[in-house]
């Protein structure tokens, strides 16, 4: 059964299929904004044609000449001038159609690339990025060529083709027949050849998209293939895949060959054939030799379109195959973007609960539930807890606030709004996300940290913000400091990582922070100082933060246990007294959480930690800094 978002926040389970509208990719959509190009280079390739299609006469006008023993040299002028009009046309239409395949492929890939931004994450990993950039690359290549072959070489083949068989049926419709004849019969096999290339190019397309995801995959996997002497393993199943790509290739190559020789090949036959019954009606006196030379020229000119045209028809087919692929990614819905004009307007200042999740219930496409029945509410401000065991399902809670993801079941609610009635990008601009993997993106400590803001951030704030999650020291001695490169040869520390996408959220203007284990690679004095920021951020903002380190857990005002399905979102969440510590005993019982029973007595050790609370009377600082300094955290933004 599908049933999508209502209005009143309960969420169905999803669409099945994955499509949105169906994208043509037609040859008018694909020329639009390159058509003057294509027009002037199609122009030029038949003003080349039409100098190839005078030349004969000009041939015939010579060779009368010198049978008349007649001065040639105004001829033989002509005839240089209309070959080299001919080639220099020729030319000119060949780079133009290569300024205008250009820009076609790249709209196409912009619109490609715009289109995967937009993808839902599931998609993304559905899909995998190898074959996605496979598509991105090679795919557009065969398209772009597949519209040139549409729009410029099968049309200038085909007129080129039509003319010169007429002007032959008029010099001679005897010879003329003949010529169709061989090359009719040179073309039943290249029947056979064209339709099987469509087929060999879905293949070789496909086992290309495959290598590029394998390698993408691999790659991404480097240092543990390096670890675990991995290497031989992982060349050999990658070297399967590129065999399999050199197999599909060389299928689509042996048919490409076939090609051009056919043609070939009938204009031998015909050639032969002509030549058999020209000499015979020469030497009757039924044909004059002039006639017979341009005709001839003729002949051997028909090649060339007709050679264009197959091969364009090859084009066709290969490109027709990429198309789909390109079609079926561009048909993958995007991101639903919520209503264009925001309804929603979140009384931040006066809205008491920043998430509330209502017997929310979510499974992952082909597995068993993930979330059943869970209902919690995180308030408005101050640090909630959220843990459970792993693989509980904390980092999806985090996905369906954020919307990745969207609940099967039950009502999710954001700073008092229904989830389904914000507007995507309005969501996310008041949530701030720290994942699990702490992602730095490849470019510059700068970039990163302005990422999602529209305006430059001061450099007085960066430097400020570095301070207080404490990477102040190691980015001042980075050779390019707030500008050095990270991700080729540079990188930093997996803590440093987690300290600069923690910056990058404190810069924010969320007012929601959902921090996926922000300090699971930090130092104990790092995690003190990221907590004391955390905890002054929570005086005004809503901190969600799910770890497994008990020490972080003891800073919540707030906890949420995200409990396995097996307990049907039995309510475990429970209130925490500001700074509490919890008893040393009860760390151990924190450690057993895999069965419902682990569970219950991990709230219970919770509860337990929480009457043994030792108020210590301030607000947690971080070191060095006395309670009443805040760290540097930007102010909440005005109420909307
Ligand atoms: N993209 C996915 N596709 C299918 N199943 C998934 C996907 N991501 C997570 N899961 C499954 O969903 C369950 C919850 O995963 P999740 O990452 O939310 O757990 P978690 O509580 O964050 O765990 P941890 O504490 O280890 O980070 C797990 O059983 C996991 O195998
Ligand atoms: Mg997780």
């Amino acid at each position: 059964m599908v049933r999508s978002a209502s209005k009143t926040g309960v969420l169905g389970p999803r669409p099945v299929a994955a499509f949105g509208v169906r994208a043509h990719l037609s040859l008018a959509e694909l020329s639009r904004g390159s058509r003057a190009l294509l027009f002037l280079a199609t122009a030029l390739a038949w003003c080349s044609t039409g100098a190839g299609l005078i030349l004969p006469w000009v041939i015939m006008g010579t060779t009368a000449a010198l049978t008349r023993r007649e001065a040639v040299g105004g001829p033989v002028l002509w005839l240089s001038a209309l070959a080299l009009a001919a080639a220099g046309c020729q030319a000119g239409s060949g780079w133009l159609l290569a300024r205008a395949g250009e820009e076609v492929v790249l709209r196409l890939r912009r619109r490609i690339i715009d289109h995967v931004m937009r993808l839902p994450l599931a998609s993304l990993q559905a899909q995998g990025a190898g074959d996605i950039t496979a598509r991105i690359t090679s795919d557009c290549s065969l398209v772009r060529a597949w519209a040139e072959a549409a729009l410029v070489h099968l049309p200038v083949a085909a007129l080129g083709t039509a003319a010169t068989l007429t002007t032959m049926a008029w010099l001679d419709p005897t010879l003329t027949l003949l010529t169709l004849g061989a090359f009719a019969a040179a073309g039943v096999p290249l029947v056979g050849v064209i339709v099987r290339t469509r087929r060999a190019a879905t293949a070789q397309q496909a086992a290309l998209a495959d290598l590029g995801q394998r390698l993408f995959a691999t790659l991404a996997a480097f240092t543990p293939i390096k670890a675990y002497r991995h290497e031989a393993m992982a060349a050999e199943r990658l070297g399967h895949t590129a065999a399999r790509v050199s197999t599909t290739s060389t299928t689509a190559a042996r048919l490409q060959s076939l090609m051009g020789p056919l043609v070939a090949l009938g204009q031998q036959v015909a050639v032969v054939a002509v030549t058999v019954v020209a000499s015979q009606q020469i030497t009757a006196g039924e044909l004059p030799s002039a006639t017979f030379s341009a005709f001839f020229f003729l002949l051997l000119y028909l090649t060339s379109p007709i050679t264009v045209a197959v091969l364009g028809i090859g084009q066709l087919r290969a490109g027709r195959a990429a198309r789909a692929r390109l079609t079926f990614l561009l048909g993958l819905m995007t991101e639903p973007a919520g209503p264009p004009q925001s309804s929603v307007r979140p009384a931040i200042a006066t809205c008491q609960e920043a998430v509330s999740f209502q017997r929310v219930s979510f499974t992952y496409a082909g597995a068993t539930p993930t979330l059943l029945n869970q209902s919690f509410i995180v308030p408005r401000t101050g640090l909630t807890a959220l843990i459970g065991p792993s693989g509980a399902g904390k980092s999806t809670v985090f996905a369906l606030i954020s919307r990745f993801i969207e609940a099967d079941e039950g009502c999710i609610r954001i700073l008092g709004q229904d989830i389904s009635a914000w507007r995507l990008p309005d969501l996310r601009r008041h949530i701030a996300y720290v994942d699990q993997n702490a992602s730095v993106l490849e470019g510059t400590i700068r970039e990163n940290l302005q990422m999602g803001r529209d305006r430059p951030i001061r450099e007085q704030d960066l430097w400020e913000t570095l301070e207080t999650v404490g990477l102040r020291e190691a980015v001042r001695q980075l050779p390019q400091t707030l500008d050095t490169h990270l991700g080729r040869g540079r990188d930093l520390s997996g803590g440093q990582r987690q300290r600069l996408v923690l910056a990058r959220a404190l810069l924010s203007d969320a007012v929601v922070f959902l921090l996926d284990e922000p300090t699971s690679q930090l130092d104990d004095a790092g995690e003190q100082r990221v907590m004391g920021a955390l905890n002054h951020l929570a005086k005004t903002r809503a901190v969600v933060m799910a770890t497994h380190r008990l020490s972080s857990v003891r800073h919540a005002h707030h906890t949420v246990v995200i409990t396995p399905p097996a307990l049907d979102g039995r309510n475990l969440s429970a209130p925490l007294p500001v700074g509490m510590e919890c008893a040393e005993a009860g760390e151990e019982r924190l450690q057993d959480r895999t069965s419902p029973a682990g569970v219950t007595a991990m709230r219970q050790t919770i509860l337990e930690a929480g009457g043994a609370v030792r108020r210590r009377g301030r607000a947690l600082c971080r070191p060095g800094q006395e309670a009443g300094s805040p760290p540097h955290v930007r102010p909440p933004p005005p109420p909307t």
